[in-house]
């Protein structure tokens, strides 16, 4: 199987602890996963979560990328200001989207961004801190695998990058030209002043193992 338009995951010694590079493939959607399990578990020939459910997360947050895009792009040539009205059709029902996810799959799905609006979605530790990092440095890089921190306990961490769209600009664009429910509602704001192409934020997902092993039991 080959994987065209893949992006591999620069080799960084430093990091030996990540669990895998993600290939995503192009436009159809076709996607490779290389799987590098800890030494440990690969001597006793498991991974910690299960492929598919690796690949569910992985679908699951391509539907939501493309979910929010589509909903901006509705509001795209259109002159009038986005009210609170037009930000429940686009960004809200992404947040709402992500819980469910979550919820059906038994993960934890959150949106988070060093940038943010929400102060909800400022990244919560060091290891988000450092993909977002990695993510700005390597706009190449779709998504990658970590292994849970000793805070979430057993499990892995899957993350995709949210790139900025021009129909992302009509709110999160210039300082001034943000629409009025957003300065008054979101007082810390930080994400405007965006352009095309910029790292917007993530997708966190963290899959735990407890939950793959009840899957597995029932
Ligand atoms: C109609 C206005 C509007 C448009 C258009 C819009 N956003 Fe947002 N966005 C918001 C608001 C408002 C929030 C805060 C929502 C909340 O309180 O959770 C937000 C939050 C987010 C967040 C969550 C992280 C954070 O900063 O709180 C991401 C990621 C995001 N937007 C990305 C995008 C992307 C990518 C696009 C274009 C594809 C886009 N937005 C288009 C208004 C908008």
């Amino acid at each position: 199987m080959t994987a065209p338009l893949s992006c591999v995951h620069p080799a960084r010694p430093s990091r030996s602890r990540r669990l895998a590079a993600l290939l995503l493939g192009g436009l159809l959607g076709v996607l490779l996963l290389v799987w590098q399990p800890a030494p440990a578990r690969a001597a006793a020939g498991e991974a910690p979560v299960d492929p598919a459910t690796l690949a569910r997360a992985v679908d699951q947050m391509e539907q939501l990328d493309r979910l929010r895009i589509s909903l901006a792009s509705t509001l795209e040539g259109s002159s009038e200001e986005p009210t609170l009205d037009t930000m429940r059709q686009v960004c809200r029902p992404v947040g709402q989207r992500a819980v469910a996810i979550g919820r059906e799959n038994g993960w934890t799905v959150r949106q988070v961004a060093s940038r943010y609006r929400n102060p909800d979605h400022a990244p919560a530790g060091a290891q988000e801190t450092g993909v977002i990092d990695l993510f700005s440095r390597h706009p190449e890089v779709t998504g990658l695998w970590e292994p849970a921190t000793a805070d979430q306990g057993a499990g892995v961490n899957y993350y995709r990058r949210i790139d900025v769209q021009a129909s992302c600009l009509a709110c999160h664009g210039s300082r001034e030209s943000r629409p009025a429910f957003v300065k008054e509602r979101y007082a810390d704001d930080r994400a405007f002043d965006f352009k095309p192409g910029d790292l917007r934020g993530m997708y966190a997902v963290f899959i735990p193992e407890l939950q793959e092993a009840l899957q597995q039991a029932g």
